[in-house]
């Protein structure tokens, strides 16, 4: 059986860490049909269009899109492309889990934590104005529906998973009405799970808190703003950006990217390191239950993690992108 996929490379380090996966997926036993994309500013310069019609309609079809990261301006410019697709095909839960590879040295060994972050509401629905000049007003939405899904699904996942505790990270005490309703309806949704331990903690404090001890932590349940900034936060627990994947998951469709962005500053160098998006395609496969080809991967990862010869720079290794990825195929091939 074939799966067809809508693939993204992005801009940035993106076309590099896509070439990876795409050569590694390929080196399993994996059937894949690549429906292949511009996004954002390149796609501008060709088609006039930051999305595509041709992208949506592929993601349309196949539901399924594996995607590197796109520049997005700061200030002016374009409406950022990740957001834009995550709110179009409501791909309301980001799902990014925080685990150490066995075989690098971190910062802090053994996390095993997962974030939960809404994907569609808060800050990120971009309602801006200038009011008066000088004055600027933004606009952050929480509604009951989307607080309520997103609080199923961390619940599900955890009974799903045997996870023991969920947090509901929030700043309840100044954002009263809508991080209160965030809070409110995480609450009802608990009381469903009783064999969760439910807690809700400050936003302020959990940073804090994660730095002291990680371990403390299980499954974080976070609005879209600060589900961002904490996924980066916890990624330095297990090696950084370059390791921590990431699925946008819908009722419908699903697209799985890195937590990372474009990574300007090393892009085109062949330094980037693509465990964070080929994690990412292990959740792909997981999700179109190719779980053999998943563990593969996987196993491939750890091995190559494990022997410790060539991993790139962003983990202390010597290696560049390609080679690492050939490591990976490598030991794919010898089982
Ligand atoms: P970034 O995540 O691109 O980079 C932050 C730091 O981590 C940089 O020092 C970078 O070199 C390093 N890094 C990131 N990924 C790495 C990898 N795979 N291997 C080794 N090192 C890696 O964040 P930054 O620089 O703030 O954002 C750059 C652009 O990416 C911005 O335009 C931003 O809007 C966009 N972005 C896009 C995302 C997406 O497409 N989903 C997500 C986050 C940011
Ligand atoms: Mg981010």
């Amino acid at each position: 059986k074939k799966h067809t996929v809508t693939l993204i490379p992005g801009d940035g380090i993106g076309p590099e860490v896509t070439d990876a996966v795409v050569r590694i997926l390929e080196a399993t036993k994996v059937g894949f049909e690549w429906e292949r994309y511009a996004a954002g500013a390149e796609a501008f310069e060709k088609y006039k269009e930051y999305i595509p019609k041709d992208l949506y309609d592929s993601i349309e079809r196949n539901k399924l899109a594996l995607k590197g990261p796109v520049t997005t301006p700061i200030g002016g410019g374009f409406a950022s492309i990740n957001v834009t697709l995550r709110k179009k095909f409501e791909l309301f839960a980001n799902f990014r889990p925080i685990k150490n590879l066995p075989g690098l040295e971190t910062r802090y060994p053994g996390v095993d934590l997962v974030i939960v972050r809404e994907n569609t509401e808060g800050e990120y629905v971009g309602i801006e104005h200038e009011v008066v000049p000088g004055v600027v007003e933004s606009i952050k939405i929480i509604t009951e529906k989307g607080s309520t899904r997103i609080a199923k699904f961390a619940f599900e996942y955890a009974r799903k998973h045997h996870r023991k505790k969920i947090h509901a990270i929030h700043k309840a005490n100044i954002m009263k009405m809508s991080d209160g309703l965030f809070l409110k309806c995480a609450r009802e949704v608990s009381k469903g799970y009783p064999e969760i331990t439910y807690g809700e903690h400050i936003i302020d404090n959990t940073c804090m808190q994660l730095v002291m001890n990680p371990y403390q932590y299980d499954t974080l349940l976070l609005e879209n703003l600060y589900g961002d900034i904490v996924s980066d936060l916890c990624a330095a627990f297990v090696g950084g950006l370059g390791l921590v994947p990431g699925a946008n998951l819908g009722a419908d469709a699903a697209i799985f990217e890195a937590v990372h962005g474009s990574a300007p500053d090393i892009a085109g160098k062949n330094i980037a390191n693509p465990t964070a998006l080929l994690q990412s395609a292990v959740l792909m496969l997981h999700h179109i239950d190719e779980h053999a080809a998943a563990e593969q991967v996987q196993r491939a990862i750890e091995k190559v993690y494990s022997e410790k010869k060539t991993l790139t720079r962003d983990v202390g290794g010597k290696s560049g992108t390609r080679e690492f990825a050939d490591a990976i195929i490598q030991a794919i091939e010898e089982g």
